[in-house]
């Protein structure tokens, strides 16, 4: 009976450790099993090979855009940077995460499945964790407890500058990988245990 039980929990813990792997297959972002995909695909909610949608900068992108301007920026407590409309990257997830435009609007179909729950940021961007403006050397020594993020290194690769900002920007990639990667709880770029994601670049 003791034994049957082990390899009940061996087997659970295979089953569980192998369904939550390393890259998009599975993750979050792996939505081939959504009734609202019909067509099975990984990618193509996101991405196309073929007429893409007309966004500067953006990865052959599939995903109708939600409408550009209109959120509320974080202002916060004592910030040094200025605070604009998303951008970069960030509007690819904002296509999903503001919760106004279908999950299933991809590929020139307009859909009807929105995105739920916990996963919703939505269009008051002043409660989230700002995005979309410039995190330099100067921005550094203004505020006196940023890490200067060309000089320090993000302990994930290289400086924080090369692996987490986008163009010298801070977006939602800096903290998320869109495409799992690494495996992490959340689709972190680098596991928050201890705070470790935060101190990468808040020097408290
Ligand atoms: C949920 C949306 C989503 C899905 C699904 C997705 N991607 Fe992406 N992908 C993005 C976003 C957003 C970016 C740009 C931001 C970034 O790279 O962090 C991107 C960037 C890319 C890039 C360019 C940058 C780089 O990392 O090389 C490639 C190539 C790419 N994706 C390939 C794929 C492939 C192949 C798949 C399917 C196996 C896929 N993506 C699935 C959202 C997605
Ligand atoms: C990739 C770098 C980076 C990471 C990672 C990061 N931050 Fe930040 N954070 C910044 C920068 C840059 C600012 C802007 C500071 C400024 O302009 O005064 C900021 C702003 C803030 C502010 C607002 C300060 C104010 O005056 O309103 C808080 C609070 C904060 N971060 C907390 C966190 C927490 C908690 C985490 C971890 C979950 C985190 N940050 C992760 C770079 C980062
Ligand atoms: C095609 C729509 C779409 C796009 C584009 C998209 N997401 Fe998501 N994302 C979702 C959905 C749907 C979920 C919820 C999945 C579920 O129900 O488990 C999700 C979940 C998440 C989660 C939670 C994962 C977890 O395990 O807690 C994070 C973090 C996330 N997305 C960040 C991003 C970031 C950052 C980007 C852009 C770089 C992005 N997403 C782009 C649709 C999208
Ligand atoms: C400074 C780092 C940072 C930035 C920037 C950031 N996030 Fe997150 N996000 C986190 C962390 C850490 C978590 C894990 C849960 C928590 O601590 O709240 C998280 C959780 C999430 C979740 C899951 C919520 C849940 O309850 O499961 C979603 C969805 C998400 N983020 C989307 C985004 C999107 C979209 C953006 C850009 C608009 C973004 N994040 C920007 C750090 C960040």
């Amino acid at each position: 009976m003791k034994t049957l039980i082990r390899i009940l929990f061996i087997s659970l813990f295979l089953i569980v450790s192998l369904s939550y792997g390393q890259g998009i297959t599975n993750s979050a972002h792996d939505f081939s099993n959504k009734g609202w995909n019909s067509a099975g695909e990984i990618c193509q909610p996101c991405h196309t090979p073929h007429d893409a949608i007309d966004e500067p900068n953006a990865p052959l992108w599939n995903h109708t855009l939600a409408a550009a301007t209109g959120y509320t920026p974080y202002s916060g407590y004592d910030m040094d940077a200025s605070v604009n409309q998303p951008d970069g990257s960030s509007k690819l997830c904002l296509s999903c995460h503001d919760g106004t435009v279908a999950l299933d609007s991809f590929g020139g179909a307009s859909g009807s499945t929105n995105i739920g729950g916990n996963f919703i940021v939505g269009r008051d961007l002043s409660h989230e964790h700002p995005i979309s403006f410039i995190y330099n050397t100067a921005l550094a020594t203004d505020d006196g407890e940023l890490h200067d993020p060309s000089a320090i290194s993000s302990g994930i690769g290289t400086t924080i500058d090369a692996d987490m900002l986008e163009g010298g920007k801070m977006q939602c990639s800096s903290c998320h990988d869109v495409h799992d990667k690494l495996g992490n709880s959340h689709l972190l770029v680098k596991i928050n245990d201890g705070s470790a994601l935060c101190l990468t670049c808040h020097n408290k």
